[in-house]
């Protein structure tokens, strides 16, 4: 489908200036995402949902919209917390004549996002941001967020999708999968260890981001602090062990997600602690003794949920990831679960970190 020009959405969604051009930003995994510059208004940052990903589009936009209400109330440093531009009609969004759904936030200038943690100081800043947008939220009045993507973090849930697709076969790659099939199976244990704890109502269910990497942060170029937490597509009900979990799967190795040499797949002690400090330092005490220790397990859950996600989609034959070669998927999920043993393998010392 062709992309619906930028420019008619300026104009619903901008009550000031005249637009005058729209260059695109980021790399755009998710979402198309522009700087859309004014005559006479600051420039916004405006984006078309990404329909395909998100089922519920004007669900997410509901919770958005709570989200960044919220923060605006709570933060009143506009550099710090995303804030949405309603459209000229008073709501959330606009929708072109395809249907697509166009949404704009302020543009946090002078402010860069980095794609890989390079080491502990960028983990540190990246963890107080995300720390911090857990305890601005921690009052969101209201009642629970949407669950806009239903069972997402439902670890045993996705352990129970995972057998049905190893039964069913029908990419008939399961034979030359065996190992990490049974790699998977033999630490279904792994499943239990935030889900059971969730279901004791041992750990509150909290707000949460659900895309926590450090490219959902923006940096302050010119102090290289980390400032605002952005992309809130994903914000829902959850267990801030899973934000905290994915943080870690996702900074804590050097290798990235994909990486085929398993050797550099590797727990970086120091990028831990770094984390663990920076996420207590945001949150400003919220987290519970019981949540507290859960730390340290909480990345390998998410690397198993996930190693085991992309095995799944490996065996169904690549249908929700997208590959870029053959047994890509595969090689995904070989990564995440020597990910997750890695971290199982270093619990205990990094217990002394949080
Ligand atoms: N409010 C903002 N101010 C400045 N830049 C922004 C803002 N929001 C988004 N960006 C820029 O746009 C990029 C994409 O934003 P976002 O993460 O929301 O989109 P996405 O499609 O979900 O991206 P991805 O899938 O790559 O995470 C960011 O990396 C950042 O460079
Ligand atoms: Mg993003």
């Amino acid at each position: 489908m062709s992309l619906h020009p930028p420019g008619e959405a300026a104009e619903h969604l901008a009550l000031h200036g005249r637009f005058t051009r729209a260059s695109r930003m980021g790399a755009g995994h998710i979402n198309d995402t522009f700087l859309a510059e004014f005559e006479g208004a600051e420039p916004l940052v405006l984006q078309r949902v990404n329909s395909a990903v998100f089922p519920d589009p004007e669900g997410v936009m509901a919770n958005i919209e709570r989200v960044t209400d919220h923060l605006a109330r709570r933060c009143p440093d506009e550099r710090r917390a995303l804030r949405l531009v309603r459209a000229k009609d008073g709501r959330a969004f606009w929708r072109d004549a395809a249907g697509e759904l166009w949404r704009a936030y302020r543009c946090v200038e002078g402010t860069l996002v980095k794609d890989v943690v390079g080491g502990p100081w960028e983990a540190y800043e990246a963890a107080r941001a995300f720390g911090a947008f857990q305890y601005l939220m921690s009052d969101l009045p209201g009642g629970p967020l949407e669950e806009t993507l239903p069972g997402f973090h439902d670890t045993p849930g996705r352990l129970k999708a995972f057998e049905a697709s190893v039964r069913e076969d029908r990419a008939g790659r399961a034979a030359a999968a065996k190992a990490e099939i049974d790699a998977v199976f033999s630490r279904r244990a792994w499943a239990e260890r935030l889900a059971a704890a969730a279901r004791a109502g041992l750990v509150p269910v909290r707000v949460t981001h659900n895309d926590t990497k450090i490219n959902n942060v923006l940096f302050d170029a010119a102090s290289g602090k980390g400032l605002c937490v952005i992309d809130l597509d994903t914000v829902m009900p959850g267990l801030m062990l899973y934000d905290f979990g994915d943080f870690v799967r996702t900074a804590v190795s050097p290798a990235p997600e994909d990486e085929a040499d398993l050797s550099r797949v590797q727990v970086r002690t120091e990028v831990f602690e770094a984390l663990a400090q920076g996420w207590r330092d945001g949150s400003g005490g919220m987290i519970s003794e019981e949540e507290r220790a859960l730390l340290p397990s909480a990345g390998r859950v998410i690397a198993y949920e996930l190693g085991m996600r992309f095995l799944k989609d490996h065996l169904d034959g690549d249908r929700y990831f997208r590959v870029h070669r053959p047994n890509h998927n595969l090689e995904r999920a070989r990564c995440q679960l020597r990910l997750a043993s890695e971290i199982f393998s270093r619990e205990a010392e990094l217990a002394l970190y949080c």
